[in-house]
């Protein structure tokens, strides 16, 4: 199965009666697995989650910790690129050459290094004290 066809599979079972935007997420982890997630809403807006963070929740959850590769779709028409959040939770799990591949139903893409989507990113680095 692509990456693709997982994200498409899962983004059939978002939960999305807000919105009705329903957005699909899958990774590849080192090990070679594909983990996937949904957006899941709630009536209180801002505890919703993104499909992203639910793929990451899911990858971690089974042991994997490092992204190689990664694909989100939705229905739009242009590719759907990950929130300013989800950019950062991604570049928590995956080195800055990792590609994120946008992509609409048609299969119409776009492809970004993490380091491209999230430039500045802030890291661990930035917490070391003098
Ligand atoms: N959403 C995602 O799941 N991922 C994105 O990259 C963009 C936005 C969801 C959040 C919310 O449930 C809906 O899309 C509309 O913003």
């Amino acid at each position: 199965m692509t990456l693709f066809e997982a994200a498409c599979s899962v983004r059939e079972k978002a939960y999305a009666p807000y919105s009705n935007f329903k957005v699909g997420a899958a990774l590849r982890a080192a090990s070679g697995r594909i983990h996937t997630g949904c957006n899941v809403e709630n009536v209180a807006y801002p505890e919703g989650t993104c499909a992203e963070a639910g793929a990451i929740a899911a990858m971690c959850a089974a042991g994997d910790r490092e992204i190689t590769e990664l694909v989100v779709v939705a229905d739009s028409p242009t590719p759907v690129p990950p929130c300013g959040g989800c950019r950062q939770k991604i570049a928590e799990f995956a080195g800055p050459d990792v590609e994120v591949t946008m992509m609409a139903l048609d299969g119409s893409a776009q492809t970004l290094r993490v380091a491209d989507l999230l430039p500045g990113a802030f890291g661990a680095a930035h917490m070391e004290t003098g």
